[in-house]
């Protein structure tokens, strides 16, 4: 890598596995033995809003068991000490990154730990239990409904997003399966904007072929070396 100035880091399920957090579509995969389209659909939640609310509540809950590991304190290095510019987009929506001290961060699916206004849009920070119908502290709307970006709605700050990959030089991906979009079609923004592309995941994924660069382990193992690699200017 020749001097990369501007990095955009896309992270997936697999940043947070060695802390505990099961993957989606890894042997046991998560959704708690829920099919995706029970709780992660607009219509779920208007078929089942109990369902779905007491779904993220037991994921919300379960964030006080797991802490960050060694790849989350490396990209929290990497944001510290690197000069040019980054943004680390998570498809995660638990809070491993904000807790570990990532600060050029965005959630593109959500995050457990907000709640959102299906009324008036209005997004807060939120623990413990969600109710099905509890009022919107803005417009007393009984409407606040978990903060995670359904399948078939658009992800958050998808604009940011784009321009971030155009003017990069270099896009990392580590632990994503690259299964889902917009996520899985980033590495081609990427290398039409003539960036740079490297993956770091555990296993070969649906968008491996796309990268310059796919190195198999675990993030815990790769991620620290890399961000050294970067950061000694030897990546
Ligand atoms: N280190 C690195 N990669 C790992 C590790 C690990 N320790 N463990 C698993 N992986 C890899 C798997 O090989 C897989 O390619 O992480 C990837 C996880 O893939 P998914 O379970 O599909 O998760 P993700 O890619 O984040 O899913 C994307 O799909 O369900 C939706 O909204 C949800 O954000 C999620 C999106």
């Amino acid at each position: 890598m020749t001097d990369p100035r501007n990095i955009v880091i896309l992270t997936g399920a697999g940043i947070s596995a060695e802390s505990g957090i099961a993957t989606f579509r890894g042997p046991g995969g998560l959704w708690e033995g829920h099919r995706v389209e029970d709780v992660c659909t607009p219509q779920a939640l208007r078929a089942d809003p109990d369902l779905v609310h007491r779904f993220y509540d037991l994921r919300r809950a379960a964030l006080t068991r797991v802490e960050p590991n060694a790849a989350h304190h490396a990209l929290v290095r990497l944001d510290r000490d690197w000069a040019g510019d980054l943004l680390l987009v998570t498809q995660n929506v638990d809070d491993l990154h904000d807790r570990a001290g990532s600060r050029r961060l965005l959630h593109m699916h959500g995050e457990l730990k907000s709640r959102l206004c299906a009324a008036c849009g209005d997004r807060a920070p939120h623990d413990g239990d969600l109710p099905p119908g509890s009022a919107c502290p803005a417009c007393h709307a009984p409407a606040l409904r978990p903060d995670i970006v359904f399948f078939g709605e658009m992800p958050y700050a998808m604009e940011r997003i784009e321009d971030a990959i155009l003017s990069c030089d270099l896009f990392v991906s580590i632990g994503t399966s690259g299964a889902v979009y917009p996520a899985a079609g980033f590495v081609e923004l990427a290398r039409h904007a003539g960036a740079a592309t490297l993956e770091l995941n555990l296993e070969r994924s649906a968008g491996s072929a796309r990268f310059d660069d796919s190195r198999l382990g675990a993030a815990g193992t790769l991620v620290p070396a890399w961000v050294d690699a970067v950061l000694t200017g030897a990546a």
